[in-house]
Parts: structure tokens; C-alpha cells; sequence
């Protein structure tokens, strides 16, 4: 029987970290798993002041992956970094005065619905008495000002600062009030780090409870850069269940790992389809992939949130569902993930 890069990935899993309980797999310590015919090659990459680490795991994963059956040849590059180089936590240059909490929303890849998470989180959190604002920091599609209904331009005040605009009682800034819709902007490394941090900068949200910021899909530079302009108290990865999750996911886990930002956990997105008649549920793709992409990440499971026309139609009109739908199943969902998030952040303090 062909090996497969999950027969690669459950046997690395049973490797610990040396000393600690967890595996290298949870902690996204695997960078890269090649399997070709019979043979594997992979690469592992970790951040530990332990200068024994890197030879331990190194053989335990040999060893893991020896016990394979039919395996070839095997090959393991395991670089070691000590935390105070390149991938230490930057220092917190703005701690933006005023906002309590920062909780990014992230996903590996576009389209799972991101956006459409962080504007029914940002308004489920409002709903349960936190006073919320919205950072569309989605410099490839910002798309939270539709989202949300902001009909009104965002003003500058006498201090040359940029106020948020209102959607839905958030406090909503995004990318997408700067942009012209109708010239798609090709932005390059530097820049994109250069407006960012303007932007962030640059806008006066008052006094906060929760700052829920959409981030550019991916795990790039961009991403990082924000992790690290914003110190993060948090963040919230979005998959979906036909998405190949857990490679997108740990790569997002490993990016918010290497700023300290703790991941809150995983949530399924369009997971299944709830009949607006009868009320069954079908499970147009496969289901459960998110719940178990957080258990190999080692992550909580923040629940599921079902395919529904009501997302779609809202998005369109600017009113998230959990403000048109408060009942349906996907503002519950929506309600049980801000409850998580209240808890995790502000539980651990
Ligand atoms: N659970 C759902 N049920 C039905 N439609 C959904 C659901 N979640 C998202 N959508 C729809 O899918 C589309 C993509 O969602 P969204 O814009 O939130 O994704 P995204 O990850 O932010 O995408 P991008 O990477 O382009 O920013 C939107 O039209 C949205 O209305
Ligand atoms: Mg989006």
C-alpha cells in the first residue's frame, strides 16, 4: 500500500517535543512532508534554546517514520533556531490606547469565509455587551465595508486621525474605504508592510472592548506583519470541510506561533447545508475535517457553522445574519464562537 502524507504526519505525531507532552506535529514544528513512491523526506524547523532538541527529535522521527511499513529511504532535516533571533516576538511598537482586546480572524487560504466570520463575530460580541470594532486589514479584497452596510466615508479629525465608520453598531475601518473598487491595487512586498502599518496607525478607535480584524488570507508577509504591528491577543483560523484544512491550518498555527499570539481554536465554515423547509441537514461535503484538523493542531474546536442563502444575501446587504437571522443555526454558531472567544481571552488574564 502507497504511503500517504497522513500516514506520514500520524507517525511524526507520536514523536514529542523532549520534555514536554506534545507532539512536533501540534506545535507545527513540520514544515514540509514529501512522499515519493515508498521514500519520504521531511523537514522540520523549531524555535528552542534546548541546543539537545534538534538531534533528539531528529532521531525519534527517524525512528517514527523507520516503523512505517514499506517505507524507502528516509530523510529528515531538522534546523534548530534559538528564540532570540529572527523569530522572536517583536516587540509591541502600538499597543493601540484604548482597545482592550485584539482577536484576528485568519484562514490558509481565500474564500472560506473570513470575512464573513469576523463581521457576525463582530457583531455577536456587540450583542453580548462589548462595545466592537472592525479592522478590514484584507489588503487583497477588503470587503467588511459592504459587509457591514458602512454607508457613510470615514471622516479625519482635527488630530489628522481616521474615525471608523458605524455598520451595525461596529466601529468598522477597513482597507476597502481607501481603495477605488474599479482599479484593483497590485501591491507589492514593501508597500504593503509601509501601508499597513500607516494604516493601523493612523486610525482613532476611541475606547473598545474588542478589535476584530480580518486578515489577508494566507500565512505571508502581510499577515505577519500585522500579527506583529497589532499585538494580537488571539486569533480564530476558519476552515472549510472539503478544504485539504490541516496543511493550511498548521501553517497558520506555526505563523502564530512564531509571534506568541495564542490560536483561540479552529471553526468549520459551511459545513453542511440546513434545509430552509424541512429543516434537514445535508452534509454536502464531507464533515467534521475542522474538528479534527484542531485536534491534530491541538487546538479547541470552536463548533460549525452551516451553509445558509440568509449568509449570502446579508453579506450582500450589508446586515450579518446573526442581525436579520438571530435564530438560525449559523448565528448560533456565530454566538457560541463569541462566547469562546470571551472566554479564552479574557478568562486567561
Ligand atoms: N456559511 C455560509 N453559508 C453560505 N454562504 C457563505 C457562508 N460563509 C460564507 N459564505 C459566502 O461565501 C462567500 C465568501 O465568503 P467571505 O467573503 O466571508 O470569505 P473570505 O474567506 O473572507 O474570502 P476572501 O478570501 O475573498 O476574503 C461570500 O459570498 C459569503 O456570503
Ligand atoms: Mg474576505
Amino acid at each position: 500500500m502507497a504511503l500517504s502524507e497522513k500516514d506520514v504526519l500520524d507517525a511524526l505525531g507520536k514523536v514529542k517535543f523532549p520534555g514536554l507532552a506534545r507532539d512536533i506535529v501540534s506545535f507545527g514544528f513540520v514544515r514540509r512532508v514529501q512522499v515519493t513512491g515508498a521514500d519520504v523526506a521531511v523537514e522540520i524547523a523549531m524555535t528552542t534554546a534546548n541546543p539537545q532538541a534538534g538531534e533528539t527529535v531528529e532521531r525519534d522521527a527517524r525512528a517514527a517514520l523507520a516503523a512505517l511499513p514499506g517505507v524507502g529511504a528516509i530523510s529528515v532535516e531538522c534546523k534548530v533556531q534559538a528564540p532570540q533571533a529572527a523569530h522572536a516576538p517583536a516587540p509591541a511598537r502600538r499597543s493601540l490606547p484604548g482597545v482592550r482586546y485584539k482577536v484576528a480572524v485568519a484562514s490558509g487560504k481565500g474564500g472560506v469565509g473570513k470575512s464573513t466570520v469576523a463581521a457576525n463575530l463582530a457583531v455577536a460580541l456587540l450583542r453580548g455587551g462589548a462595545t466592537v470594532g472592525l479592522l478590514d486589514a484584507d489588503i487583497y479584497g477588503p470587503s467588511q465595508q459592504l459587509m457591514m452596510g458602512c454607508t457613510d466615508k470615514p471622516r479625519v479629525n482635527a488630530a489628522d486621525k481616521i474615525l471608523p465608520v458605524d455598520g451595525n453598531g461596529v466601529q468598522v475601518m477597513s482597507l476597502g474605504f481607501l481603495m477605488d473598487p474599479d482599479q484593483p491595487v497590485i501591491w507589492r512586498g514593501p508597500m504593503v508592510m509601509k501601508a499597513l502599518q500607516q494604516f493601523i496607525e493612523d486610525v482613532e478607535w476611541g475606547a473598545l472592548d474588542y478589535l476584530v480584524v480580518d486578515l489577508p488570507p494566507g500565512t505571508g508577509d502581510a499577515q505577519l506583519t500585522i500579527t506583529q504591528e497589532l499585538p494580537l491577543d488571539g486569533a480564530v483560523i476558519v476552515t472549510t470541510p472539503q478544504d485539504v484544512a490541516l496543511v493550511d491550518a498548521r501553517k497558520g498555527l506555526a505563523m502564530f506561533q512564531k509571534v506568541n499570539v495564542p490560536v483561540l481554536g479552529v471553526i468549520e465554515n459551511m459545513s453542511a447545508f440546513v434545509c430552509p423547509h424541512c429543516g434537514e441537514r445535508s452534509e454536502i461535503f464531507k464533515h467534521g475535517g475542522g474538528r479534527r484538523t484542531a485536534e491534530q493542531l491541538g487546538v479547541p474546536f470552536l463548533g460549525d457553522v452551516p451553509i445558509d442563502p440568509a449568509i449570502v444575501v446579508g453579506g450582500d446587504a450589508g446586515t450579518p445574519i446573526v442581525v436579520s437571522h438571530p435564530d438560525s443555526a449559523a448565528s448560533q454558531a456565530f454566538v457560541a464562537l463569541a462566547a469562546a472567544v470571551r472566554r479564552r481571552v479574557e478568562g486567561e488574564r
